[in-house]
């Protein structure tokens, strides 16, 4: 099979990477800055720290954005940028606010709402420059050139997608991750996991692919109990974890290098269910194993390897591979495969699977 690889984002990794922003924003050009962040790291103090370098006259709003927006969400922060004359977006948080910033950044330069241009392909102008900084391990959205919009009444996610929507830097600095809370640490990491697995399920995986994905499995498998246990002991926020957070960090957006380009296989298949309220990263992290058990005779043994080591790590981190009491019940079961159907992700696993199949892999999910 013949395939493609390409990482359009340029990554600045380290601890202390943090203080390189203004040099980065600068290469852009940006004068007049949308910071678009997720409202958590502005309540908890922490865009203060990410800005701290920044010259102030550079920011010209500041726009908080909720978990998981609509396209409401999306053409309302991309307003606000419109009215302060912005010509860059810095993007500081997680999956949806990394989203919710591409979709600001299209439209900085692009007339239509930004469901006109759902789809693969659709942008047709390029976004405005764009600089992600993530605050969780997890979605490596911030080297992606999709944004997913949560959009009430539709079956399945609202996607765009186009070469060029990734954002032009990267910067991941693990202290960022210092203060961030159990649930996101676990769930980011779950998700992270996810996508360096699935990439070795995907039938367009490549040798470039799989490296990527195995080590960001790897890295995770390894440290993510130690990063979770750190925020109960104190231990990251104390500084004491930086090099385990920033492993992470850099395992996460490793892992979306390789699902970017393979693209993902039946766990995202089975979560873009919008009538289904739990977190992108704890419903990855309840059906990776199950997937994995559908997908035995794909995995090579080296995958095969990391997968057996799931039960211990699941273990370590107090986390079950069910959903949550009540959470998900027969009307969930059908949104999800009915999600499912279709999906490009579905079609994009190495083996064919049919609803009755994939009823039965969530009963085993489901308490
Ligand atoms: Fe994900």
């Amino acid at each position: 099979m013949i395939t493609t690889f390409s990482v359009a984002t340029k990554v600045v990794s380290g601890l202390g990477s943090l203080a390189l922003l203004p040099a980065e924003l600068a290469a852009l050009g940006a004068r007049r800055i949308a910071v678009v962040v997720d409202r958590g790291v502005l309540d908890a103090g922490l865009l203060a720290t990410v800005l701290a370098p920044v010259d102030p006259a550079l920011v010209a709003v500041t726009v908080p954005v909720d978990p998981d927006p609509d396209v409401a969400a999306a053409e309302r922060a991309a307003a606000i940028a419109r009215e302060h004359g912005c010509d860059a977006v810095l993007a500081v948080g997680g999956g949806s606010a990394q989203g919710a910033a591409k979709a600001v950044a299209i439209r900085l330069t692009n007339p239509e709402r930004i469901d006109r241009y759902a789809g693969v392909g659709n942008v047709p102008i390029p976004p405005a420059p764009t600089i992600a900084v993530p605050t969780t391990a997890g979605s490596g959205s911030e080297v992606s050139q999709v944004l997913v919009l949560h959009e009430a009444g539709r079956p399945e996610e609202l996607v765009v997608r186009s070469p060029g929507c990734e954002p032009d830097t990267a910067l991941l600095d693990g202290t960022v991750l210092r203060g961030l809370p159990r649930a996101p640490m676990l769930h980011a990491g779950l998700d992270a996991l996810a996508h360096g697995l699935e990439t070795q399920w995907a039938r367009r995986a490549s040798a470039f692919t799989r490296a990527l994905g195995l080590a960001a499995a790897r890295t995770v498998l390894d440290r993510l109990a130690v990063a979770v246990d750190g925020v109960a002991s104190g231990r990251n926020a104390e500084g004491g974890n930086d090099e385990v957070l920033q492993e992470l960090l850099d395992a996460a957006c490793a892992a979306n290098m390789a699902c970017g380009n393979t693209g993902l296989t039946l766990v995202h298949a089975l979560s873009t269910a919008p009538s289904v309220h739990l977190p992108h990263g704890l419903q990855n992290g309840v059906l990776l194993p199950h997937v994995a058990r559908f997908n035995a005779d794909l995995s090579e043994p080296d995958v095969a390897e990391l997968v057996a080591e799931l039960p211990a790590l699941y273990d370590a981190l107090g986390f079950a591979a069910v959903f949550p009491s009540g959470s998900v019940g027969p009307a969930e079961v059908d949104a999800m495969v009915t999600a499912s159907t279709g999906h490009p992700f579905r079609l994009n696993n190495g083996r064919a699977s049919t609803d009755d199949e994939l009823r039965e892999l969530l009963a085993g999910a489901v308490v």
